[in-house]
């Protein structure tokens, strides 16, 4: 049985407790199917390597229908099948399995991300490793925690002192390559080194953390980041499209970082910025 996080530090808020009742159901499904060995297929319509399992599906269902049981009459956007319109007043987002990839390969790295967003700010963000038990959750005010300890970004200063993270999204064209420029880029500037560990939402709690001084994706989705998003800035950092831009609700680049080297990162993953 999963048990939630201590959340003893943050006043009672009743969508915190309800995104981490969410996440822990949702988990549970995806760490049984994770031990009994979940059948792996193509997303329909998808490129043949976007894999998606019973695992995503059904933690999915049971993550929407335990929000619908508490919250009627907000809107629920979810990756596999909950459609929302993401400028509804009450809004949840919900990756039910982030890291699929890794979960069919059996690299035991992957979580479950769910978000409460209030007329598009996000309000509450809950993402779990279950493997390791790491809760990583923040509230908008109130900071940002791993396993009930406070988070703080890196306090780097320069990009020749800090560890980058970075993600491929399924397009294997000219993204992977402005990807794989930009990491170029990133090396020579000196960085301790590059991660692709598979998994956007915890890169994000990553960079909260402290273990990235910054993290770059051209492509993610909301249920991508809309968690994580909240997580590195209630940790002080900085989240911004690929561009520097405000990030929107919507398929979009993605730059977090601790904030300090937020201009420098910027400057090379714009530099290879598709349009
Ligand atoms: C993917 C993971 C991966 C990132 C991809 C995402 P999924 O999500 O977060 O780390 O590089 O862009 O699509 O498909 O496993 O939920
Ligand atoms: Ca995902
Ligand atoms: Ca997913």
């Amino acid at each position: 049985m999963v048990k939630g996080p201590d959340v003893l530090n943050c006043p009672d808020s009743p969508e915190l407790r309800v995104a981490i009742e969410a996440a822990r159901i949702g988990s549970e499904i995806v760490l049984h199917y994770f031990h009994l060995g979940a059948e792996i297929r193509s997303k329909p319509g998808e490129q043949t390597y976007n894999l998606v399992s019973d695992a995503d599906i059904q933690s999915e269902k049971a993550i929407a229908a335990f929000i619908r049981s508490q919250f009627a009459t907000h809107a629920i956007l979810g990756e596999e099948e909950q459609v929302a319109d993401t400028r509804a007043e009450h809004l949840w987002i919900v990756d039910p399995l982030d890291g699929t990839n890794n979960f069919a390969h059996r690299i035991p790295h992957f979580a479950v991300s769910v978000a409460y967003y209030h007329c598009g700010e996000p309000q509450v963000g809950v993402v779990f490793n279950p493997v390791r038990e790491d809760w990583y959750w923040a509230r908008r005010g109130y900071g940002a925690y791993h396993n009930g300890r406070r988070m703080q970004v890196s306090p780097a200063t320069r990009l020749s002192e800090s560890m980058i993270g970075v993600g491929f999204y399924y397009d294997r064209g000219a993204m992977m390559q402005a990807t794989l420029n930009a990491i170029h880029d990133f090396f020579k500037c000196e960085i301790h080194g590059i991660r692709r560990f598979g998994t956007a939402a915890l890169d994000l709690c990553h960079v909260a953390d402290g273990l990235y001084g910054a993290y770059f994706e051209y492509q993610l989705a909301p249920w991508d980041f809309a968690a994580g998003q909240l997580i590195v800035r209630e940790a002080g950092g900085c989240v911004s499209d690929g561009r520097g831009q405000e990030l929107p609700l919507t398929k979009s680049s993605l730059l977090a970082s601790n904030g300090t080297l937020h201009s420098a990162a910027q400057e090379i993953v714009k530099r290879h910025h598709l349009d």
